[in-house]
């Protein structure tokens, strides 16, 4: 596996960093609201479980998984929903919460698909933000980290379902997925 990493970008103690300065922002912004964390699956699972541990309030958390990519490191375009939410959004404050933001479709259309399910908010939360290969234009409230257009892996988002297990966050050696 680690042979297959050409650089660590954000180590665990910068991502500590990053996580901790969201989760303060959001505590402010939020505070004496009912809040809704929607983590995307299955990428968002680590940065979820790390992000909600360190807001400083009570919130609720529900899960929803959609496909933009199948197997390859392009977007399709396409997003289809394989698990929607346990709960309704009704009279909550929603926080979507995603590993990274590259064309902005998926965050596009969970956007305005959540919207249409009587929600008193609607904001979102990315990790990552890569901007430069933005599709549709999305309204990010939080963002951890801007980054170039390469592919990266680690702390829950993968390449073909790997390296998610990875503490870190990395950039791939471009063999690996350049076939
Ligand atoms: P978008 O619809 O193009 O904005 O894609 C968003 C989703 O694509 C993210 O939730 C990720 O799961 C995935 N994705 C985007 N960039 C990368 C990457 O560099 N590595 C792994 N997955 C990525
Ligand atoms: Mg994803």
């Amino acid at each position: 596996m680690i042979r297959d990493i050409q650089e660590v970008l954000f180590d665990e103690s910068k991502i500590d960093q990053i996580v901790s300065k969201m989760a303060k922002q959001i505590s402010e912004d939020y505070r004496a609201k009912d809040l809704l964390l929607v983590g995307i699956l299955k990428g968002a699972n680590v940065f979820l479980a790390d992000l909600m541990r360190k807001i400083d309030m009570p919130v609720q958390i529900d899960f929803m998984a959609v496909s933009s990519y199948g197997m390859s490191t392009e977007s399709s375009g396409v997003v289809r929903i394989l698990k929607d939410l346990d709960n309704s959004v009704e009279d909550k404050h929603v926080l979507i919460v995603e590993d990274i933001v590259d064309t902005g479709l998926t965050l596009h259309y969970l956007m305005d698909n959540l919207k249409s399910r009587g929600a008193l908010s609607i904001t979102a939360c990315t990790l990552l933000d890569k901007p430069d290969r933005r599709k549709v234009d999305v309204d990010i409230r939080y963002s951890g980290a801007v980054i170039p257009d390469i592919f990266i892996v680690g702390y829950g988002i993968d390449y073909a379902e790997k390296y998610r297990n990875l503490p870190y966050i990395a950039a791939l050696k471009p063999e690996v997925y350049i076939k």
